[in-house]
């Protein structure tokens, strides 16, 4: 027998690590991938131990060690802090191997570019998982604008204000060596402005920006208000928090057009709300069979069974395995090193711009 499934490993993610155990979820939800290395701590007897709970048959010392023997794998999941992002990404890349890297790239935009080199010298592919755009309602979202169902798009708000640091948290996130100094943007902010920059289908030009400490003695900064100035000369706004007292993760983004709106909220995934010039208003759901192919093909369980994000972060995995195994990508399609390096390069204006009084920096394009 013939196991067609593509090999797998994956660093970080290990005992008690938050965002790893998603990863393995939906690798293995829709049954394209195979886990069969990692370094899943720094730590190598922990690594082990956690490889063997898992049923992963190679463990290694480090990444180095496991990106000797990189010949084996199709693709690496990076899913260690920020600051560790470029020298790890970086080790697979150079063997040619595929890299899912989360998000934000790196720290700072030189190297994040230098990621989305190297992922093209090497003919291989890099990936960031921004991951709400994998969601069916937001493919669809991103659908319905790109085929001028709202007209020309007006106004953008997203927002990611979320509450899970609203009181002081010892973590890497706040140390700005690791989660950067404007960590709202790099944690939650690069989220709202992928997000609004799939559904709208634009880029943003140029942006001006205030951050702030909103829990006191807090060294790096938790709130950021942003404007912006979208390539089609329509203003946006996004909005970037950890510390929004009582909220649940926060992520909403509302797109105005001329002809109509939508609303798309991630405490409520599996809708997308369209309102109509005359207040007349259309919910739409996750399995209705009238949606747009790019949304109707992410449904397993159909209309009423709500899928959310293991669901969602499923349907990045499975349309990276597409890629992988054809070397096409589909129009709305997962997000790359370039939507990553994008992230980036909003994270480093926000900071210039706050600089300099809030002043109004373009972005580069
Ligand atoms: N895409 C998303 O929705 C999403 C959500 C949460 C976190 N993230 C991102 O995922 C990354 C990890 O975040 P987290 O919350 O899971 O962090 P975490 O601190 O919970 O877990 C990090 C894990 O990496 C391990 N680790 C650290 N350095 C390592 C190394 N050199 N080799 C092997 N293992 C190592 C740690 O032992 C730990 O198990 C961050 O970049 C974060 O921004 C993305």
């Amino acid at each position: 027998m013939t196991d067609r499934r593509l090999k797998a490993g994956m660093v970080g993610g290990g005992p008690g690590a938050m965002i790893g155990t998603a990863h393995r979820h939906a690798m293995w939800l829709d049954n394209q991938y195979a886990l069969t290395a990692g370094v899943f701590s720094r730590d190598e007897a922990t690594s082990r131990d956690f490889a063997d709970t898992l049923g992963v048959e190679r463990s290694y010392a480090d990444y180095r060690q496991m990106a000797e023997q990189a010949h084996e794998l199709d693709l690496v999941a990076v899913v260690t802090p920020n600051d560790s992002h470029f020298e790890i990404a970086a080790a697979f890349l150079e063997k040619g191997v595929a890299v899912v890297c989360e998000k934000p790239l790196t720290n700072d935009s030189a190297s994040a570019a230098e990621l989305v080199a190297l992922a093209e010298a090497n003919g291989t592919f890099l990936a960031v998982p921004h991951i709400y755009s994998a969601y069916a309602m937001v493919r669809h979202a991103a659908r319905m604008v790109r085929d001028g169902e709202l007209g020309r798009v007006r106004f953008v708000a997203a927002e990611h204000a979320s509450g899970w640091a609203s009181a002081p948290v010892d973590q890497w996130r706040m140390d700005p060596a690791k989660g950067g100094v404007a960590t709202a943007v790099a944690d939650v902010g690069t989220h709202a402005y992928h997000l609004l920059r799939y559904i709208t289908g634009m880029e943003a030009t140029r942006i001006s920006a205030e951050l702030s400490i909103l829990v006191e003695g807090r060294p790096v900064f938790d709130n950021a208000t942003v404007r912006l100035t979208m390539s089609n000369g329509a203003p946006a706004t996004v909005w970037a928090t950890m510390a929004a007292t009582g909220q649940e993760h926060g992520l909403r983004i509302r797109v105005f057009g001329d002809d109509a709106s939508i609303q798309w909220h991630h405490e409520d995934p599996q809708h997308l709300t369209v309102r109509h010039p005359d207040g007349g208003v259309t919910i739409l759901a996750h399995g209705m069979s009238t949606l747009s192919d790019d949304a109707a093909r992410l449904t397993r369980v159909g209309l009423g069974h709500p899928e959310g994000f293991l669901e969602a972060f499923a349907n990045f995995y499975t349309d990276l395995s597409e890629i992988l195994r054809t070397g096409r990508q589909r129009e709305l399609s997962i997000p790359t090193g370039v939507d990553g390096l994008r992230g980036v390069q909003f994270v480093e204006a926000t900071i210039a711009s706050h600089g300099a009084d809030a002043a109004w920096v373009a972005l580069p394009q």
